[in-house]
């Protein structure tokens, strides 16, 4: 979940690191650190707790500068977030300095075998016990860093990203990785390291993504892979071109990242759809590569996601039943490694994820593969771990989303799946031409309705003030509504540390209900005409209990009298109504988190791409 960063090259590494951090700080950003190397001589290392800003103001009077060098910004997963255990970490002599993104699960076992040889400890990190185990390998065989690294690894339980420096190598920095990110990008005369695209993005757009079990090192002009056995692997790996613009990690003029991604969103939203959609409205999936017969043969679908990516799951999972006819089991991927469940053999798992980074969702869907069931995996990020293990990819087209609430990569996801769920539908002969091409349509007017939808700002703006001091906010809603609702309210909690719970609205008079007193605040999603009068006497029961009830509908829809504040979303097709209405909801929590005085980008222990289980 931290970032890692690290470069070799003939420009001072300093100022590199500190931007390759920065971009990277939505991974992780409780405390952060450098070490940087000149040839041959000692190493700097610099820490500092807290926000990435305490590290730059820190280094900023120093004089130091060096050509080789690591850096990370930490999520504590083993001690306090402190200067102590922030990274880099290092074996007492300096022989090797190291960063970590991970978890060493049998650290502690580790440790104790280290106690045993005298090493001594200085931090409670897991990532001090891994750096000591590689330099106890290094020293004892005396047989080089691919070595010591594979010795110490096959040890190890758990997952890391490992960016490493030794003594005895100093233009050189080395890298190891299972089951955490890490890519490698060739720039002009240097190599860098990263745990995501956007760290190295203004100086190269060439990557290689690093697998599980590879280690290897970056020089000023040189790229080298190992595998397990030490064999070299380097010609057996592929030097991508990124398709992202180095300016697409840039604030603009925003102040936050979350206001520039939601504003966004039609361009987003139209990019995606212009992917799959051709010009006489007919979708493609060119990438996809799955075959006519197949999908006619589906009984079964199964959606796998977390957060978000699984809101956007459940609004499919009623699209699909709905148009294409399948019935549709979406599940929380962290939850499914635990079930029993005997999937269908005629089914597809569809994972959906931004980052494809998300561990319980790969491991979901690698579950899935195990059971002989194809899959199909959502991502934004081409080459991600999950895309590289599917067997089917679809894209989203949002472009590097670094705010950590996703918006703009959540509103491709329902992108993509309203187009997946029409071309299975039409694939399957369960709708008419003539409505496959109303709805395509519809769905192609959406980037101009968000855009549209946008412009409630402002009146979202000043309702956020009265939701500033609420500590329990409702979300009800029906259908489709009920998933809007759940993302609504995960976005509200997220990041203005309110208490908000998403209720499926016919659920509300079976327990939540008691719950309503005067200056409770609830938000009620009805844009589904077919369920809008069953919602309206939800309000109604809420509204005669002293609730304070926001209306969020479409326009044209009569629920004045049943609620205090409304916001209308332009008419759009029913089934696609989350991508109007989740809008305004992104924006309430983007200005009551603004209102609070909180950062909305980063808010407290959250991490945009979660590695751990
Ligand atoms: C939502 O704003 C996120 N904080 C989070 O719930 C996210 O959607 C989830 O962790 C899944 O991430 P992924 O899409 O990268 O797999
Ligand atoms: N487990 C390591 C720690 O607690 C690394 C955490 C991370 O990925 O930032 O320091």
């Amino acid at each position: 979940m931290c970032g890692i960063v690290g470069y070799v090259g003939k420009e001072d590494a300093t100022p590199i690191l500190l931007h390759g951090l920065e971009k990277l700080e939505y991974r992780g950003y409780d405390s952060a650190g450098i070490a940087v190397r000149n040839h041959g001589d000692d190493p700097l290392i610099v820490k500092a707790e807290g926000k990435l800003t305490n590290l730059i103001e820190k280094v900023s009077g120093m004089t130091f500068t060096g050509t080789a060098g690591l850096g990370h910004s930490r999520w504590s997963t083993h001690g306090k977030s402190n200067e102590t255990n922030a990274h880099p970490h290092c074996s007492d002599d300096h022989n090797v300095i190291g960063v970590h993104n991970g978890i060493i699960e049998n650290y502690q076992e580790l440790k104790d075998k280290l106690l045993r040889k005298k090493y001594t400890f200085y931090s409670e990190t897991d990532t001090e016990v891994i750096i000591k185990l590689i330099d106890y390998y290094y020293k004892k065989y005396k047989i080089g860093p691919v070595d010591a690294i594979n010795k110490a690894l096959v040890r190890a339980r758990g997952s890391y990203a490992l960016g490493l420096m030794f003594k005895d190598y100093p233009d050189q920095v080395w890298f190891a990785k299972k089951g955490s990110p890490l890519i490698i990008a060739k720039g002009k005369d240097a190599c860098y390291l990263a745990s995501d695209v956007p760290a190295i993005l203004k100086q190269t757009n060439k990557v290689y993504y690093v697998d599980d079990y590879e280690i290897g090192y970056i020089k000023e002009d040189e790229v080298r892979f190992f595998d397990l056995n030490g064999d070299d692997i380097t010609n057996k790996k592929e030097l991508v071109t990124i398709d992202w613009k180095a300016d697409a990690t840039d604030l603009g003029k925003y102040q936050y990242y979350m206001e520039k991604e939601i504003d966004e969103q039609p361009e987003a939203i139209k990019r995606t759809i212009d992917a799959y959609v051709d010009e006489e409205g007919f979708i493609k999936f060119p990438e996809l590569g799955i075959t006519k017969e197949y999908l006619n043969s589906l009984e079964e679908i199964y959606i796998f996601a977390c957060g978000s990516a699984y809101h956007a799951g459940v609004v499919a999972e009623y699209l699909i039943e709905d148009l294409a006819n399948v019935n549709v089991r979406c599940e929380l991927a962290s939850e499914f490694k635990y079930r029993n469940y005997k999937m269908n053999p005629r089914s597809l798992a569809i994972v959906i994820s931004q980052s494809g980074e998300t561990k319980d969702t790969y491991e979901a869907m690698m579950k899935a593969k195990a059971n002989g069931i194809k899959t199909l995996a959502i991502c934004n990020v081409k080459g991600s771990t999950i895309t590289r293990d599917a067997d089917f990819n679809c894209y989203t087209y949002a472009g590097p989303e670094i705010a950590v609430a996703t918006t703009k990569a959540y509103s491709c996801q329902l992108a993509v799946l309203y187009l997946f769920t029409l071309f299975l539908a039409r694939t399957k002969y369960a709708l008419e031409r003539d409505k496959y091409y109303e709805l395509v349509n519809e769905v192609k007017a959406l980037p101009e309705k968000v855009k549209e939808t946008i412009k409630c700002k402002r009146q979202v703006q000043k309702l956020s003030s009265r939701f500033t001091e609420k500590t329990n906010v409702f979300f009800i809603g029906r259908g489709i509504d009920y998933a809007i609702c759940m993302e609504g309210s995960l976005k509200l909690k997220e990041i203005t540390y309110i208490n908000s719970n998403a209720y499926a609205a016919g659920e509300l008079k079976h327990g939540t209900i008691s719950l309503i007193q005067h200056g409770v605040a609830i938000i009620a999603i009805a844009t589904q005409p077919d369920l809008i009068e069953k919602t309206v006497s939800n309000m109604v029961e809420v509204k005669s209990r002293d609730g304070s009830v926001v209306a969020l509908t479409t326009k044209d829809t009569e629920v004045e009298d049943s609620s205090k504040y409304q916001i209308y979303v332009p008419k759009v097709n029913p089934l696609f109504a989350a991508s109007l209405a989740i809008i305004p909801i992104q924006q309430l929590a983007y200005y009551v988190s603004l209102n609070k005085g909180l950062n909305p980008d980063k808010p407290r222990n959250l991490a945009k791409s979660v590695t751990v289980e």
